[in-house]
C-alpha cells in the first residue's frame, strides 16, 4: 500500500500530522505533497518544526502566486497531475474543505485513484461559502469518507452516499491536541512572553472570507475588537491584515494585543488557559469544544453543530454589541460559564487517524 498525502494550508498541516505519525509508526510507504497555498513561516512551516513532522517530498508554488480561487485551483491540479501519475499511489488522502483538498481529490480521481477524505460529512448548508463547495465535491468523489460524528455520518447518507463508504472515526484534531498539550505545556512560554494571567483572557481570531472580504462585516468586527474592555489576545490571519489594511481601518484598544500567527504549540497553550474565545475557524470550535474552553462563533451559521448542541459553542454572528454582550455574560455569569466549559468532547478518543490507517489496510477489527 502506497499513500498519498496531501496538504497545503495551516489546518491540514495540524490535522493530518496524526495521520501522518500513524503511516510512519505502521512503516506503511507513503509521501505528502505540499500545495504551498500558505507559505509564511508562521503559516507553515512553524507547524512542521512544532509538530516534528518530516519535509514534504513535493512542494508546489502555488498560494504566494495565485490569489484566486480558479488560478490557484487549476495551477495546483496541473502540479499535483505530474506527481500522482509518477508516483502512482494506491489511495490520495486530504483533510478539510479548502481549495488545496479540492484539487487534490479532483486530480485523484480523474487518475482513477481512490480518494480518502478525512473530516467527510460536514455542512454548514451555506453554498455562497468556497468551504462548503470543495467539502461537497469531493466527499461525492471519495472512496473512503472519515466522518467526524454520526452528524457528518448522517449528512452523508442524506446526499445519496453509501454507508458503506463512511467510516465515523472522531476527528484527528482530538489526536493533535493530545499529541501535543503536555509538550506544550512544557515548552511554550506565550503567557509569560504577552504577560497574560491563567483564565483571564480571550483569544480571538477571524479569517473566513465571508468574514474579512465582505467591508460591511469586516468593519462590524474591527468594531468589535475596539470595544472589548476585557484583556484579549488577537493573532491575526494575514488574509485578515491584507483586508483590514485595504479597507483603511484601525484597531486600537489597550486591552486588545493584536499577534502576528502563532505556531501551534503557543496557540494550543494560548487557548488552553483562555477564559473564552471568539472565533470563525473551524479548528478553534473544534479544540474549544476539546479544551473545555467557551466559544462563541462569529459567523451566522456552523457545519459543527454538534459543539453547539452539547454546549460548548454559542453561533453569535459578527454584530459588534451582541457578541460582546454575550462574551460579558459568560464572564460574569458564573453558572453560564461552567455550563459551557462543562460540555462533553465530540470528536472522538484521539485515536482517529489509528482508526483511518485501519480502514485503509481492509483490518476490520482496527476500526
Ligand atoms: C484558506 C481556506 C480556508 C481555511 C484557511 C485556513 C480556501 C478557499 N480557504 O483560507 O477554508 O479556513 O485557509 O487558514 O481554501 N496569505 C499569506 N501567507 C500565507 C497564506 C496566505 O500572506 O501563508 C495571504 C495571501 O494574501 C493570500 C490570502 O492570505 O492571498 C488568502 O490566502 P488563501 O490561502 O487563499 O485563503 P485563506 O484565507 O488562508
Ligand atoms: N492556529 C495556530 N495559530 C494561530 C491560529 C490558529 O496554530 O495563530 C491553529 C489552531 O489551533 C487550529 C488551526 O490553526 O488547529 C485552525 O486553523 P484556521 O483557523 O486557520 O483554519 P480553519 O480551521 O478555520 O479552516
Amino acid at each position: 500500500m502506497k499513500v498519498c498525502v496531501v496538504l497545503g494550508t495551516r489546518p491540514e498541516i495540524i490535522k493530518m500530522s496524526p495521520v501522518i505519525r500513524e503511516l510512519e509508526r505502521r512503516k506503511i510507504e507513503y509521501f505528502v505533497i505540499h500545495t504551498g497555498q500558505h507559505y509564511s513561516y508562521n503559516m507553515d512551516r512553524v507547524f512542521f518544526e512544532d509538530l516534528e513532522l518530516p519535509e514534504p517530498d513535493y512542494k508546489l508554488d502555488i498560494g504566494e502566486k495565485y490569489h484566486t480561487h480558479g488560478s490557484q485551483t487549476g495551477e495546483m491540479i496541473k502540479g499535483i497531475e505530474g506527481i500522482l501519475m509518477k508516483e502512482k499511489p494506491d489511495v490520495v488522502l486530504v483533510e478539510g474543505d479548502t481549495n488545496s483538498v479540492l484539487s487534490g481529490g479532483l486530480t485523484a480521481v480523474k487518475l482513477h485513484i481512490p480518494v480518502g477524505h478525512v473530516e467527510a460529512g460536514l455542512r454548514s448548508f451555506d453554498r455562497r461559502m468556497p468551504e462548503e463547495i470543495n467539502r461537497i465535491v469531493v466527499d461525492h468523489i471519495s472512496e473512503y469518507l472519515f466522518a467526524p460524528t454520526e452528524v457528518a455520518k448522517e449528512n452523508l447518507l442524506n446526499e445519496g452516499i453509501p454507508e458503506d463508504k463512511i467510516y465515523v472515526t472522531g476527528n484527528t484534531i482530538v489526536d493533535a491536541v493530545y499529541q501535543n498539550l503536555e509538550i506544550a505545556k512544557r515548552k511554550s512560554k506565550i503567557l509569560d512572553n504577552f504577560s497574560l494571567r491563567r483564565g483571564e483572557y480571550i483569544v480571538i481570531t477571524f479569517h473566513r472570507a465571508e468574514n474579512v472580504d465582505d467591508p460591511e462585516r469586516l468593519k462590524k468586527l474591527v468594531g468589535m475588537l475596539n470595544m472589548l474592555e476585557y484583556p484579549a489576545i488577537f493573532p491575526m490571519h494575514p488574509h485578515t491584515k491584507n483586508r483590514i489594511e485595504e479597507n483603511g481601518l484601525k484597531i486600537n484598544n489597550p486591552n486588545l494585543i493584536v499577534t502576528e500567527p502563532i505556531g501551534y504549540l503557543d496557540f494550543l497553550l494560548l487557548l488552553a488557559n483562555a477564559k473564552l474565545v471568539l472565533t470563525d475557524s473551524g479548528g478553534i470550535q473544534e479544540e474549544s469544544n476539546i479544551l473545555h474552553i467557551p466559544c462563541l462563533t462569529l459567523r451566522d451559521n456552523t457545519e459543527r453543530p454538534e459543539t453547539v448542541e452539547v454546549g460548548s459553542n454559542i453561533v453569535v454572528g459578527v454584530d459588534p454589541k451582541n457578541v460582546i454582550n454575550l462574551a460579558n455574560e459568560i464572564i460574569v455569569d458564573k453558572e453560564k460559564f461552567n455550563e459551557m466549559s462543562s460540555a462533553p468532547v465530540v470528536y472522538g478518543d484521539g485515536k482517529s487517524a489509528k482508526k483511518m490507517v485501519s480502514v485503509l489496510l481492509g483490518e476490520k477489527d482496527g476500526y
